[in-house]
Parts: C-alpha cells; structure tokens; sequence
C-alpha cells in the first residue's frame, strides 16, 4: 500500500506572534497558501495586516510561531535569503524608487539574479506592455496606477514563486483598480501564488481562491472567497452592505 502524502503549502505562517512593542499586534495568527493560490487578507484598519506580512518576509521577529515556504521553516531568514527561496514582497508605500528610470527600477528589481536581466525585462514587458513606453521615463514621474503596475513588474523580475502584496490597488481609479487586479490574476496564471492585503475587498475575493478576515491581530474567519462573500458577517462588517 503506497501512502498518499499531501503536497505542503507554498507559504504557511504557524500560529504567529508579533509587534513593535512588549505589547504583540499580531497574535497567534495562521495562514496558508497553496500553490497556485491566490488567498486575500481583509480587515479593519489597525488589524495587524501589514505588521503580519512584514512578520513573514523577516522584517519583524516572530516572537512565537513558525514561517514555512514548500514545508521549510524559513522561520527568522532575513527579507534576501527569502528572495532566494522564491518569495517577493510589494510594500504598501515607498515600493518604486522615484529618480530612477522605469527601466533602472526593473532592473533592481532583479540585482539579486545573475542571469539575464534583459531576458527577464523582456518577459515582464510582455505581461506589462505600458511599461514598455516609459522605460527611459523617470519612476516619479508616472500616475499612481503606472508606479503600481512598475512596483508588481519589480517584483516579477525575481520570478518569484509566491509574491506578497500589501494593498496593491490602495488610493487607485476604479478603472486602474481593474487593472491591477487584472494583472494579479494574470501573474497567477503565470504560475505564482500571491498573497494579498486588501481594502477593496469585495473584487479582491472576487479574483482569489481564499480568504482571511483578521481582527484585533487574531485570526477571524477564512474559507473560500465565495464564501467569504456570500457571509452575513463578511457583507455586513467588511464590505459596508
Ligand atoms: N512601525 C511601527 N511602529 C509601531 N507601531 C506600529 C508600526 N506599524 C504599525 N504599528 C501599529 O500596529 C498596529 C497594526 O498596524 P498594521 O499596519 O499592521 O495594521 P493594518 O491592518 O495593516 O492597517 P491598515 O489597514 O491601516 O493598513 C497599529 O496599531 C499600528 O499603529
Ligand atoms: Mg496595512
């Protein structure tokens, strides 16, 4: 009799625990991403959204729990040894350099790969064709929505398995929100399992798989997206009906 062995996650974070202060902003908190995956974290402001995914990309300590990537504890690695393991991470803010071109921001992007930088710019063009346009155009000179769609290009330079963004559609157009969510889903297709915060949560859950509701830094709720969505509690409390 042969054993079935279920594939681990691509990311899990075990029952995680941290802040800033003695006083923890995140607690006890677990999440898991299959491959291929892609799961939304909704929630209020000040749930401890941002301080969990900074948690898992090594910024902060875990003071408690455990962080996996394929079953791996990856628990304490700094942000550039996850890199190599296959994450990347899209902060809230500050996510581009602005007096670098869009075609130098690319390609810091992908400093930490030895191979081919052009290729990868070619392939990150493709998913990106607005880009294309503007790669001599300083960074800071772009609308919201191009310096978003140049922060996720950045991070897929590092062809990365599984992509961490925190509110990847925050202060964008309606129509540039589309857009955005458009190009995660296309990102997914191409493979890569994303993780993300979100604020417009209704078309976040619309595009993921999965989804977390954290509250007070503990876990809430989870389940399918669809389901999420079609929860009193969900519609009431997170998506204002
Ligand atoms: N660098 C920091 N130093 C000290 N406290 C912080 C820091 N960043 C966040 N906090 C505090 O931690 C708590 C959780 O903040 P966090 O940014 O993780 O929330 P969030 O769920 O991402 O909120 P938002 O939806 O507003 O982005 C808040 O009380 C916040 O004031
Ligand atoms: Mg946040």
């Amino acid at each position: 009799m042969s054993a079935v062995v279920a594939a681990p996650p691509a990311l899990a974070a075990e029952g995680i625990t941290s802040g800033y202060s003695e006083t923890p902003v995140v607690r006890d908190v677990s999440l898991a991403v299959a491959r291929g995956e892609i799961v939304t974290i909704i929630g209020p402001n000040g749930a401890g959204k941002s301080t969990l995914l900074k948690t898992i990309f090594g910024f902060l300590r875990a003071r408690t729990g455990r962080v996996r990537v394929d079953g791996a504890d990856v628990t304490g690695l700094p942000p550039e040894r996850l890199v190599r393991r296959g994450l990347a991470f899209v902060p809230q803010t500050d996510n581009i350099f602005a007096s670098l071109s869009v075609r130098e921001n690319l390609a810091m992007g992908g400093f930490t790969r030895e191979d081919g930088v052009e290729a990868r710019t070619e392939w990150v063009l493709q998913v990106f064709p607005v880009l294309a346009d503007r790669l001599g155009e300083r960074a800071g000179r772009l609308s919201g929505g191009q310096r978003q769609t140049l922060a996720l290009a950045r991070a897929l330079m590092l062809e990365p398995s599984i992509l961490l963004l925190d509110e990847p559609s925050a202060s964008l157009s309606p129509v540039m929100v589309e857009s955005v969510f458009a190009n995660i889903v296309e990102i997914n297709r191409r493979g890569t399992a994303v993780l993300m915060i979100e604020q417009n949560a209704r078309q976040a859950l619309a595009i993921s798989h999965r989804g977390y509701v954290l509250t007070n830094g503990q876990n809430r709720l989870e389940g399918p997206a669809a389901e999420l969505l079609a929860s009193d509690e969900v519609r009431r409390l997170y998506l204002g009906e």
